[in-house]
């Protein structure tokens, strides 16, 4: 699966060994399409009429299962780190050179893995009890989610955090892997 790559700019002929990235290539693919099975089985899900129901006759609760749950476990869960598995895989390749950090690379993984997770569970947690709430005492969104607190806060910020460590880590590597010198 790895390999010297002997490509390097300007002519210069540069021999490194891609493997710390590219066992975590395999990592993000593995959790890119897992990642893409649950949006899609909760797709097939809450197309149900009965779900599309309670979705819209929940209003705010609803929206964090969709689109919220679905939109970022597909989107950033599936498709963001998909890009990223594909960036860790050619940048190497293109620049002849290894990713500036393999540590980073690994953080940045498992922030994305852990993060994007969390959020999902999160947002289908507090959809599906605020939700619930509303319906079978009358209240608002609004009076649910003070029912909620810290927990609705806490749901959203603590996953969000870790996802945008996930996305900034990586950033980082980018620009350091492009711009500076090589770093085991
Ligand atoms: C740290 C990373 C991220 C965090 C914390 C985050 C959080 C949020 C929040 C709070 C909203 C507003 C929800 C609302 O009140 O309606 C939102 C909307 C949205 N986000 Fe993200 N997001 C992140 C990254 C991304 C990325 C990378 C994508 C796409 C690749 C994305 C796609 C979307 C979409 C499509 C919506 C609109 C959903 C709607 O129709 O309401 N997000 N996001």
């Amino acid at each position: 699966m790895s390999e010297a790559v002997t490509a390097g700019s300007g002519g210069t002929p540069l021999t490194h060994n891609t493997e710390g990235t590219d066992r975590l290539v395999a990592g993000f693919v593995v959790w890119a399409v897992t990642f893409l099975l649950v949006g899609t089985m909760q797709g097939v899900i809450q197309v149900m009429p009965n779900i599309r129901r309670w979705i819209f006759s929940t209003g705010g609760a609803g929206h964090l299962i969709d689109p919220l749950a679905h939109a970022h476990v597909n989107l950033v869960g599936g498709v963001v780190m998909m890009a990223m598995a594909t960036a860790y895989y050619l940048l190497p390749r293109v620049l002849g050179r290894p990713m500036f950090s393999v540590r980073l690379a690994r953080l940045s993984l498992w922030g994305m893995a852990l993060g994007v997770s969390g959020w999902y569970s999160c947002m289908v947690a507090l959809g599906y009890l605020e939700g619930t709430m509303m319906l079978e005492t009358g209240i608002g969104f609004h009076d649910a989610k003070a029912a909620h607190q810290p927990w609705h806060t806490l749901g959203f910020v603590v996953p969000a955090t870790v996802m945008g460590i996930g996305h900034w880590l990586f950033i980082a590597n980018v620009y350091l892997t492009v711009f500076r010198k090589n770093r085991r």
